[in-house]
């Protein structure tokens, strides 16, 4: 990859995660130190240019202690499926809500925010969408990560505060089911898309859609272009192995909408 100047200290939250545990190797080039944090049990540090904090994003004390002294912000943290209202609250909007006050009062001036194509999943699959369409989010998850965008934009109107808000589709080893040879996200694309989203001057807040060259993918990813993103990876390869899994019957989540099963999932509280 292109090299870059590196961010002083960078901060990856929700670095015990599937995505976090992915880029904390591969972001430490990008900083001279590179914090990382989560509510759960992490890897030591593995070497002096790692910090390693236990943070409770709901914790907005403890929030500012983990933004101070930081440059920039991968903020990955938070709960990452659909789930009870009250759970996503806690996490997802009170926690971004204390990572941006943070980086206002600390000085923080650019935030890659890991939102989600769940903002926008209850498109059908057959509408191709550019990343300035309306949003129409499948759950309490999605529209945390809704929230989320808005409130990078408030921070970036009122503030100054730069973000790139990646409507990441799945990101995972392989594809796995039919869906995903729409949604896949290599890692190696992923990483370049955080990296292109750090380094890239001017983003105010931009929103893009976090996919690789995938053959069938459902959205016009041109801001994506704009910060210079070329994925290299496809689903393709992918593609006879999962078309042999048994059909999925007509009008199954997973074949109508973008979101697939989350448009179906709740509600979570019997009805009174
Ligand atoms: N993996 C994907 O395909 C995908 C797709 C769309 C969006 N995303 C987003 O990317 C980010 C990372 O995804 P992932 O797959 O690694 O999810 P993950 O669930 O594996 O990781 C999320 C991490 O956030 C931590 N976390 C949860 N609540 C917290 C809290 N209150 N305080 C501090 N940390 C907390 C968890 O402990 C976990 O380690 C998430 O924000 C997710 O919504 C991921």
């Amino acid at each position: 990859m292109q090299t870059h100047s590196k961010i002083h200290r960078l901060l990856l939250t929700g670095a015990a995660g599937h995505l976090g545990a992915v880029l904390r190797d591969r972001l430490q080039p990008f900083a001279d130190v590179l914090r990382v944090s989560d509510i759960a049990c992490m890897e030591p540090a593995s070497s002096a240019a790692q910090e390693v904090v236990i943070c409770d994003l709901a914790d907005k004390a403890a929030v500012h202690a983990l933004v101070q002294g930081c440059d920039a912000i991968v903020h990955m943290g938070g709960v990452s499926v659909e789930k009870p209202f009250e759970e996503v609250l806690e996490a997802n909007v009170k926690g971004i809500y204390h990572v941006y006050e943070a980086a206002r009062c600390h000085g923080v001036r650019r935030v890659v925010f890991a939102s989600s194509n769940h903002v926008t999943g209850f498109y059908k699959q057959t509408e191709k969408l550019d990343a300035g369409v309306q949003r129409r989010p499948d759950g309490y998850y999605g529209l945390s990560k809704s929230f989320g965008e808005d409130l990078a934009m408030f921070y970036f109107d009122r503030y100054g505060i730069e973000t790139v808000s990646i409507r990441i589709g799945t990101s995972c080893a392989e594809p796995a089911n039919r869906r995903m040879l729409s949604t896949w996200l290599s890692y190696d694309d992923l990483l370049q898309l955080i990296v292109r989203a750090l380094f890239t001057p001017g983003v105010g807040h931009t929103v893009v859609y976090g996919a690789s060259a995938n053959r069938d993918v459902w959205w016009d990813n041109h801001e994506a272009a704009r910060l210079g993103y070329v994925p290299k990876d496809s689903s393709e390869p992918w593609r006879s192995v999962v078309e042999a899994q048994p059909a999925l019957e007509a009008g199954d989540p997973m074949l109508v909408y973008q979101g697939g099963f989350y448009t179906a999932q709740g509600p979570f509280e019997a009805s009174r």
